[in-house]
């Protein structure tokens, strides 16, 4: 099985070396990707899914990332293009996932199985970055979609972070600076009650922006995504990050009880 990753993270890497590696934006994505992949094995192994097929849904999740920041220069979908149905495109209908070994797609015992797979992780890939599933997915691609979503909430918290702060977490030190960021207003709020991700479309401060990171924890599926989190410890920093304004360390406050509450007790119906 390490045979068929290795080939897997040679195509990865003939296809993202047609980038600027140099750039510190693709080599963020090169990171999250490996790390996405090797989580989502893990994920895949506690959960009864195949853990190889779940890794290559980790590697090949973020494809559309490369040419989504090479086109548009920016990783925020709502100003450029829907980089999960980019990536799919690329790698399904441009023909990209011929490059990928053929051995990921096999299912034991089950005749056309490959075919089944390759749906299920083009279903999975495009639907990675949406607020909420469709409706109507069958079982196993549910089951694929639901780890490979884990895996990637799950490292988000890392990338928010960790340095280099860029567009994507220097709001960690706007927010912990002198305190002219405001408090989150009640929507945002309202989601950390109820348990739930805020929905892209709410146009957000920076403040307002780590807390609905935050709240991507909220909706981790898998106990084993929730202890990967705790061990990890990035969701601890952004949950205790040093803030100045009183309404603001009270909302994270709340955060952290709600959080606990959720991790707990499960998810509010
Ligand atoms: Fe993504």
């Amino acid at each position: 099985m390490i045979d068929m990753r290795n080939k897997a993270i040679k195509a990865f890497k003939k296809y993202s070396n047609r980038y600027d590696v140099a750039d510190i934006k693709i080599k963020l994505k090169i990171d999250h990707t490996y790390r996405v992949a090797e989580i989502a094995g893990q994920i895949g192994v506690s959960v009864g899914a195949d853990p190889d097929f779940a890794w290559l849904l980790g590697l090949l999740h973020d494809i559309g990332r490369f040419e989504q920041l090479t086109q548009y220069g920016t990783f925020k979908d709502a100003e450029s293009v829907d980089h999960a149905e980019l990536g799919a495109d690329i790698l399904f209908h441009d023909g990209l996932i011929g490059d990928f070994p053929e051995e990921f797609f096999v299912i034991p015992g089950a005749d056309g199985g490959e075919s089944e797979r390759r749906k299920m992780a083009e279903t999975a890939i495009r639907l990675h970055n949406k607020l909420t599933l469709s409706e109507g997915l069958d079982a196993d691609t549910l089951l694929y979609c639901k780890v490979l979503r884990d895996a990637d909430k799950t490292d988000i918290m890392r990338v928010l972070t960790e340095p280099p702060y860029d567009e994507r977490n220097g709001r960690i030190i706007k927010c912990s600076g002198d305190g002219t960021e405001p408090p989150a207003r009640e929507d945002v709020m309202r989601c950390v009650h109820e348990h739930r991700c805020v929905p892209k479309t709410f146009e957000r401060t920076d403040f307002e922006s780590l807390i609905s990171q935050c709240c991507m924890c909220f909706e981790l599926e898998y106990p084993v995504s929730r202890k990967i989190v705790r061990k990890q410890g990035y969701l601890d920093i952004l949950m205790n990050l040093a803030v100045q304004n009183e309404t603001m360390k009270q909302q994270l406050a709340t955060l952290r009880s709600e959080m606990k509450q959720a991790w707990d007790y499960g998810r509010k119906p």
